[in-house]
């Protein structure tokens, strides 16, 4: 699809208020790398979440005056001015796509589900929730629009403010990034998976485990620009789309013995990018190298199939089938808190999208 078929270029200008609620997304073969207008250097796979959402309601209302303010961001009900830079920078990038949102002020009011500052990048969930309210102005001024061009032009805007945030419009699995190995992929938006996936990956969990909650120390921005002089770059996105290409087909088969050697390889693949990087830096902590150990001790001594991913930061998302909840939590009762009794845990399972509220 043509970028110009993205432009909405109707002038109409309304009174709209829009809420939508889009959970953060976990991936399984990382986003690690861009070009141009966040073009992904690789196609990326992820499991949406469903606790840990952002809930955003925008209110639209036509500019009245040179001096009003284009947007008004409120986290939890309180003016952010924090935020702005960051939310101007998207709707800026959103705007050749949008033009006359230009003419309309924007209220937008956020609150996430998951503490602020709980290490959780927010940053796929709120994107994904402001894309979604965009759209569905869009939408309000052309009815015509039909559902399946609602969601691509939801993910695409989405990716303009954050990558990943393009996977947030679709679950249970959504993939981002053109490849051969699917048809329809795109880099400009995420698809829905909608290959065969095996009943063992139906009503996965995720469980993730907070060893820090501090701010990351380097953005996932200067992270994807270090991409472009880094020295294994190439080969790094040749593993992501052969990887891609055998997740796939763990799906497909329920091969879980490959589905965990992939997404595993994928996180540790990922921060060695990072330590490799120039100037390399690392963004995981002793505890995270200490915990990833005693969850392979457990796997092989009580044969689960329990397995971690990391995002950009230190802490662990352990993923496992429904059906072995209540083995995980007894590990995480007996072995994870008795040594680190400081841990904070969110419990999460794969969802299915984003809600309308
Ligand atoms: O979407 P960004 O620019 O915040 O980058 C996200 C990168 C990772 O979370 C590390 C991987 C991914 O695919 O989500």
């Amino acid at each position: 699809m043509s970028l110009e078929k993205f432009i909405f270029t109707n002038n109409q200008v309304i009174s709209f208020s829009s809420f939508w609620e889009a959970p953060s997304n976990i991936a399984l073969i990382k986003y690690w790398g861009k070009k141009g207008n966040q073009i992904p250097s690789n196609p990326s796979i992820s499991f949406l979440l469903s606790k840990c959402f952002t809930r955003t309601k925008i209110t639209f209302s036509p500019i009245n005056s040179k001096k009003d303010n284009w947007f008004t961001f409120k986290l939890d009900g309180n003016i952010k001015p924090d935020f702005n830079k960051k939310i101007e920078i998207f709707l800026e990038r959103i705007l050749p796509y949008v033009p006359s949102l230009k003419k309309q002020n924007l209220i937008i009011d956020s609150s996430n589900s998951f503490p602020h500052s709980s290490g959780i990048a927010s940053s796929a969930s709120s994107m994904a929730a402001m894309a979604l309210c965009i759209t569905d102005w869009e939408k309000q001024i052309n009815p015509k629009m039909t559902e399946e061009r609602f969601k691509i032009k939801a993910s695409f805007l989405a990716r303009l403010g954050s990558g990943s945030a393009s996977r947030s419009i679709y679950g249970p699995i959504a993939s981002w990034g053109k490849t051969s190995h699917i048809e329809k992929s795109s880099d400009k938006y995420a698809i829905p998976f909608t290959q065969k996936v095996h009943k063992i990956f139906h009503d996965f969990c995720n469980t993730i485990i907070l060893i820090d909650d501090n701010k990351k120390e380097i953005s996932s921005t200067e992270g994807h620009r270090l991409m472009n002089d880094h020295p294994f770059a190439q080969k790094r996105f040749d593993q992501a789309n052969q990887n891609f290409f055998e997740i796939k087909n763990s799906f497909e088969t329920g091969d879980i013995e490959k589905f965990i050697e992939i997404v595993e390889s994928e996180a540790l693949t990922l921060h060695g990018l990072m330590m490799t990087s120039s100037p390399p830096y690392k963004l995981f902590k002793p505890e995270t190298i200490e915990i990833i150990e005693l969850i392979k001790n457990y796997r092989m001594s009580s044969k689960s199939t329990v397995c971690f991913t990391l995002d950009a930061g230190p802490n662990i998302h352990l993923l496992y089938p429904k059906d072995s909840k209540r083995d995980i939590l007894d590990f995480i009762e007996n072995e994870l808190i008795k040594i680190y009794p400081n841990l904070k845990f969110i419990h999460d399972q794969v969802g299915n999208g984003p809600k309308k509220i």
